[in-house]
């Protein structure tokens, strides 16, 4: 092939791409940008407020009734008396901790039927963003453009956001912080007001809050009724104060109004949270790398440590109940990177990355001698970091995700900088501190640990991690075990002697272990066989893993701004947003079905109809409570019902991830229309990258929270709480119709 041919073809190839406009759906916005990117395309689709009205430092806006709930999650306030809606798995670690076979809320569910029974937890702090501010110039100063290291860079970086922040807040009972975004072409500062008593009011049983289980996370349709009720307490001056029992009910600056007018397809949808993490500019060789390299490895060791977790819960309650909420977590990413990895392949994401930075070296040597200097050797010096940091990706991926995920060498692990002060004669009184942490430590961890679970873990995760690591990246004294096994890596037998040996693996073991330390003597820690390995993991991953790691991915940092900075220039006339990165954001979308699949298609909500179409005692996950089939028998619904059934979740466009978790979706009135809550499995990839014909977030339809509160729950004290609007007065959509009359030909 010419030159010229091959220059058509790739033209041709482009073609779909140009001329890159940002489809409406995708992007997680910053609220305070919503005026200048977003506020005409949002009214254009359904939006019947203006910017200011979802964003604004000197009124009360729609952002004040959005908090982060503790480190991960979104909740909202549906009160003004401080309630917040959030999802049940994030408020699961709560309610575990509340739980124990005899009050097992997890199973039962829990509802304070007046504010003396709202339960207080200590650690857990809901998040408001007071106001946010552009501080790329202050936070670049004096920080040279080129010419120096990234770990250069980020010195002097987190030097001036340290001041900035702390500047910022002086004086005031505020946080700051300051994140970079676009990959620290700019910073951005946010203000907020940390709540820190925060008490549990209402969970629906598991066999609601988690109906579906494992087996439907990630999918759509979906009958989870994922959510549960908080309430914020504040001191006497309404601001934040650590549990007091004579702290009072929050009063908001804004609480979000319900809507009982239900959703159409079309509706405007806006997501208003705090998503986690995205990708979306990552170049071909980051996306095969997360395709190729991580997901595979990471997707191996958790299936190996599901499985033992399992048969273990499986067999006892005691288990069951210590293990829950790490099994759902450990569950939820091994799906999601699953979905992802096939997600992407559908999209053939690392060919169309490579054309898009054909495009881009085109527009680079089309360009003159300033663009070409500065962004000619990009993509050549990125694809090399790549390859020569991948063995090192891996083998981290194996350290942290295997050898980590052996609880007893996690903890083992922790307890090892109390060997160090030792060795450093640190005083005695910060010795004296760290090991009455440590005990606090230990207690908490033995709280949810059983170690026969954790020593099958331990057999099933380490052979994973001995031969899938690069054999050069392997410590020496993992090698001498593999090859020393009485048959060659039974690691089975030696998890036993592990574990049978390791003073380390019970709590009373553990406690004597530290006693010995406060004496000074750290030899019964040192020469645990279980610090013993982990120590050797370490030591070999700091000294050989980690510096190379590290060299390349901040050689990748800072490729990847200039990268970023290049495409902004090239494509001026799209709209950029940047990563997701647990910062307040705004996204809009609609609600609409989808097809999964040739020759299938998926409506755009579900009922309580299909949780009776679910279920099946024989099957935990499938459990539907006797009070909620009762209801359903009696067409008990209240005013939550639609055309004779409960709605119990719908989809929509909107761009979310990993965070966004309880966030409010809300319709072009700002009214609550629902809790997020996931992604279809379909759509997972769109964190590297989004497709609008399958990326679609799930919401649980505030119907059908106001169904469980009031009439499974029987707590509609809490429903006169909130502000109801609108009636199921809105008659139902054609689709609607459409399903009822097939369920009624079924019958
Ligand atoms: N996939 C949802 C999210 O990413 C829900 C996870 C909790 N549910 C579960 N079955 N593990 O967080
Ligand atoms: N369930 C997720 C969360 O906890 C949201 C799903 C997603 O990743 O989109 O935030």
């Amino acid at each position: 092939m010419q030159f010229s041919q091959r220059l058509a073809l790739l033209a041709l190839l482009l073609l779909p791409l140009l001329p890159f406009p940002a489809r409406a759906d995708e992007g997680m916005w910053l609220p305070l940008l919503l005026k200048q990117l977003n506020e005409a395309d949002m009214q254009k689709k359904g939006l019947k407020l203006t910017a200011e009205d979802i964003y604004s430092v000197n009124k009360g806006s729609l952002k004040d009734a959005v908090v982060q709930f503790g480190g991960g999650c979104t909740g909202e306030i549906i009160s003004n008396q401080g309630l917040l809606l959030t999802n049940h798995h994030c408020g699961y670690g709560q309610i575990q901790q509340h739980s124990s076979v005899e009050k097992d809320y997890l199973t039962n569910g829990y509802w304070a039927m007046n504010r003396e029974q709202e339960l207080p937890n200590p650690g857990l702090t809901a998040t408001f963003i007071v106001r946010m501010e552009d501080v790329t110039s202050q936070v670049l100063t004096g920080v040279p453009t080129t010419g120096i290291v990234e770990a250069e860079r980020e010195k002097l970086v987190q030097a001036n956001i340290q001041r900035v922040a702390q500047a910022a807040v002086q004086g005031t009972h505020y946080q700051g912080f300051i994140r970079p975004f676009f990959n620290g072409n700019e910073y951005y500062l946010f203000i907020t007001e940390v709540f820190q008593d925060i008490r549990l009011v209402g969970a629906p049983p598991s066999a609601i809050g988690k109906f579906g289980g494992d087996t439907d996370n990630w999918m759509w349709p979906r009958h989870t009724g994922d959510f549960s009720l908080f309430r914020i307490y504040a001191g006497p001056d309404n601001k934040p104060a650590p549990y007091s029992p004579a702290n009072k009910p929050f009063t908001p600056r804004h609480h979000l109004p319900i809507s009982l007018s239900g959703i159409k397809p079309g509706d405007f949808t806006l997501v208003f949270g705090f998503p986690g993490r995205t990708n979306e500019y990552l170049t071909s060789w980051g996306v095969d790398e997360t395709y190729s390299v991580s997901n595979p490895a990471k997707i191996k060791v958790r299936d190996a440590k599901l499985k033992a977790l399992d048969q273990d819960m499986k067999a006892s309650d005691k288990v069951r109940i210590q293990y829950a909420a790490k099994y759902a977590g450990l569950a939820n990413y091994w799906k999601k990177w699953i979905g992802e990895n096939r997600g992407l392949k559908k999209l053939d994401a690392v060919s169309r990355k490579r054309e898009q930075e054909a495009r881009f070296t085109q527009w680079v040597q089309g360009g003159d001698e300033a663009r070409k200097a500065g962004y000619g050797q990009l993509l050549p010096q990125l694809e090399q970091n790549y390859r020569a940091g991948r063995d090192y990706t891996l083998a981290r991926d194996y350290v942290t995700e295997a050898v980590l995920g052996v609880e007893l060498l996690a903890y083992a692990n922790s307890l090892l900088p109390l060997a160090e002060m030792v060795a450093q004669k640190v005083p005695a009184a910060d010795l004296a501190k760290a090991v009455e942490k440590a005990r606090g430590g230990t207690v908490n961890f033995f709280k949810n640990y059983n170690a026969p679970t954790d020593q099958k873990v331990a057999a099933a995760l380490l052979p994973i991690y001995a031969q899938g690591t690069p054999p050069a990246l392997l410590p020496d004294y993992v090698k001498t075990i593999a090859r020393t096994q009485p048959a060659t890596g039974n690691w089975t037998a030696f998890a036993s002697q592990l574990y049978g040996k390791s003073q380390l693996a019970t709590q009373a073991g553990a406690m004597r272990v530290l006693d010995e330390v406060l004496k000074g003597n750290t030899k019964p820690l040192t020469e645990d066989p279980a610090a013993q390995l982990i120590n050797a993991v370490i030591t070999h991953y700091r000294a050989t893993i980690l510096p190379t790691y590290t060299k390349h991915a901040d050689n990748i940092a800072l490729l990847q701004r200039t990268y970023v900075a290049g495409l902004r220039q090239m494509q001026t006339d799209r709209k950029f947003y940047p990563d997701a990165n647990s910062t307040l954001r705004v996204a809009y979308g609609q609600v609409a079905g989808y097809e999964p699949a040739d020759g299938a298609k998926y409506a755009y909500y579900t009922t309580l109809d299909g949780i009776m179409e679910k279920a099946d005692p024989t099957n935990p996950d499938f459990e539907v409570p006797a009070r909620l089939v009762e209801l359903y028998q009696n067409k008990d619904y209240g005013p939550y019902a639609v055309d004779g059934t409960v709605p119990v979740a719908f989809i929509a466009t909107n761009h979310t991830t990993g965070g966004n978790s309880g966030s409010p979706v809300i319709n072009g009135r700002g009214e609550l229309i629902g809790t997020n809550f996931d992604r279809n499995w379909e759509g997972t990839m769109s964190d590297i990258m989004f497709d609008p014909d399958r990326v679609r977030n799930i919401t649980l339809d505030v119907r059908y929270m106001l169904f469980v509160v009031d009439k499974y729950a029987g707590a509609g004290h809490l429903v006169k709480e909130m502000t109801l609007v609108g009636g199921s007065q809105t008659a139902p959509g054609k689709e609607v119709q459409k399903i009822k009359v097939k369920r009624k030909q079924k019958a």
